[in-house]
């Protein structure tokens, strides 16, 4: 078979096309296990020379979805502990597939792209010409090798009336703090997106002498990280992580970030000068690396990642970016969201007449009891267009679902919208958490419910309701940790408020 030039080109930015195959042709002469050279490979002159392991040591993962386009991901990692991930130093041609059976027996879509040293051979396909609303398989080959299989879908079209959608929301995993045992639960759950608010990585150093009860971590790994090498090799560590590898392989994702992907509480960066900005743009080149996200890579320390996500006419989800645009958590001049994304978010409460309206953030935009110039603005343009918010936020490492008043603390005001908190993969360690803490925040009338588990939130939508439950896990410093679902909460479409089920 031949290859199209366009299949063939390099990591693919947001805008770039896969050009397509036709299926039954490609499924009759494809042998993708075989050690057969491709056009690419040839051309390069025999192949992908000998690799000192196995490719795909951090599995694979898809994200970003349209109704007729996934990102697909994958990076080359034989030894994904060192510098350079044990690949040399040259462009390395992956094929990559996308069928509607986990055997590959009836492919949909196949093409090459070349793994780029100075993008740490990260891959990433923008796989288009899909059907809406519906899964798909994927993997990738590199020479002989091939990766493991990961499970994909497409949005549903615009405008088409959607019976049901389930997003999952998670956010902060210390890998040394403990186990990812919340992912293996996921990855056997039944949803549509997940979405991760942020604190991927943490960039601290790792000093424990032997975390997650003996795991061996190469000194260069266990630095502080700083550097773009530093932050490569801190994500290589979190995604050799067979519960998180699994997560991804089950579902597309959609990925922002908090404040760990670059350093504890920056805000912006501007305050802390340049050394500040080049740590800023080493952590978002390696994040950017990392995920499944249709976003254009860094320019330096700017990269634009807020993004708006059409569930046919069930649901807009908007995605923010909660740390790049601010200068200061308290400073009231300034904006959170910066005006920008502030005016994009804003604008977008009238640019769809989807049932729900769903923003999810790294951290929220006030305080559990606090509002905040940008909380006011926002908050004051949904009550004042009737939209009700379904709020996902991370950061905060409980689990805190809230009524979000139009002018808190004052428990007498309007209910803006409801927000879902998620807890923390890891972050924190094991639960139940501090009871003063807990028991203060529930003096508060508006708040409905808190928990000090770690674990993740699903929430399913319908036209009619959206129904969300709190999935925890025991503890997170043993493996195994058994899971239980701690409370249910539904709110009725175009009515404001939550109740406990
Ligand atoms: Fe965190």
């Amino acid at each position: 078979m031949s290859h199209h030039e366009d299949d063939r080109s390099a990591i693919s930015g947001p805008s770039r096309r896969q050009f397509l195959i036709l299926s039954g042709a490609v499924a009759a002469a494809t042998s993708i296990g075989a050690a057969i050279p491709t056009a690419a490979s040839a051309a390069l002159g025999g192949g992908i020379g000998n690799l000192p392991g196995y490719p795909f040591t951090l599995g694979v993962a898809s994200g970003d979805p349209l109704a007729d386009s996934v990102i697909l991901w994958t990076r080359l990692a034989p030894e994904p502990l060192a510098v350079g991930s044990g690949m040399p130093p040259k462009n390395v041609p992956v094929h990559w597939q996308v069928a509607h059976d986990e055997a590959f027996t009836q492919i949909v879509r196949e093409g090459e792209v070349f793994a780029l040293p100075e993008y740490n051979h990260s891959v990433r396909v923008d796989v288009r010409g899909l059907a809406p609303d519906r899964w798909y398989f994927y993997r990738f080959r590199c020479g002989p090798e091939l990766s493991p299989v990961g499970r994909t879908r497409t949005l549903p079209a615009a405008g088409a009336q959607v019976n049901s959608f389930t997003i999952s929301h998670a956010s902060c995993q210390t890998w040394q703090t403990g186990y990812f045992t919340a992912y293996r639960y996921m990855a056997q759950d039944d949803i549509d997106l997940v979405l991760h608010l942020g604190d991927y990585i943490y960039e601290g150093a790792i000093t424990a002498a032997a975390p997650r009860g003996g795991t061996f971590v190469p000194d260069e790994v266990r630095a502080a990280t700083n550097t773009v090498d530093q932050y490569r090799l801190r994500y290589s560590l979190y995604k050799l992580d067979p519960d998180l590898q699994a997560a991804h392989a089950a579902f597309p994702w959609a990925i922002t970030r908090d404040d760990h992907e670059v350093t504890n509480d920056y805000a912006g960066g501007i305050d802390r000068g340049q050394k500040q900005l080049a740590r800023r743009a080493a952590g978002y080149q390696a994040w950017w690396e990392n995920t499944p996200t249709r976003c254009a890579p860094p320019v330096g320390p700017d990269q634009r990642i807020y993004r708006r996500f059409t569930i046919g006419s069930l649901a807009q989800l908007d995605l923010l970016d909660s740390r790049q645009y601010r200068i200061g958590d308290n400073d009231p001049l300034v904006s959170k969201l910066g005006d920008e994304q502030e005016a994009w978010l804003i604008d977008g409460i009238n640019s769809t007449g989807a049932t729900w309206h769903v923003f999810a953030q790294g951290q929220q935009l006030g305080g559990v009891n606090q509002d905040s110039p940008t909380r006011n603005r926002v908050y004051r343009a949904y009550h004042d267009r009737q939209v009700y918010p379904v709020i996902f936020s991370g950061d905060l490492h409980w689990a805190l679902v809230q009524d979000s008043l139009l002018a808190v603390p004052d428990p007498t005001s309007a209910i803006v919208g409801t927000e879902f908190i998620v807890t923390s993969i890891t972050s924190t360690g094991d639960g139940p958490g501090d009871q003063a803490t807990k028991d203060n925040w529930l003096k508060r009338p508006w708040i409905r419910y808190v928990d000090g588990y770690r674990g993740f939130i699903r929430t399913t939508f319908t036209p009619t309701g959206a129904t969300a439950t709190l999935r925890n896990v025991k503890f997170v410093t043993r493996p195994d940790a058994p899971t239980w679902d701690a409370q249910r909460f539904y709110i009725e479409a175009g009515r404001p408020g939550v109740t406990l089920v």
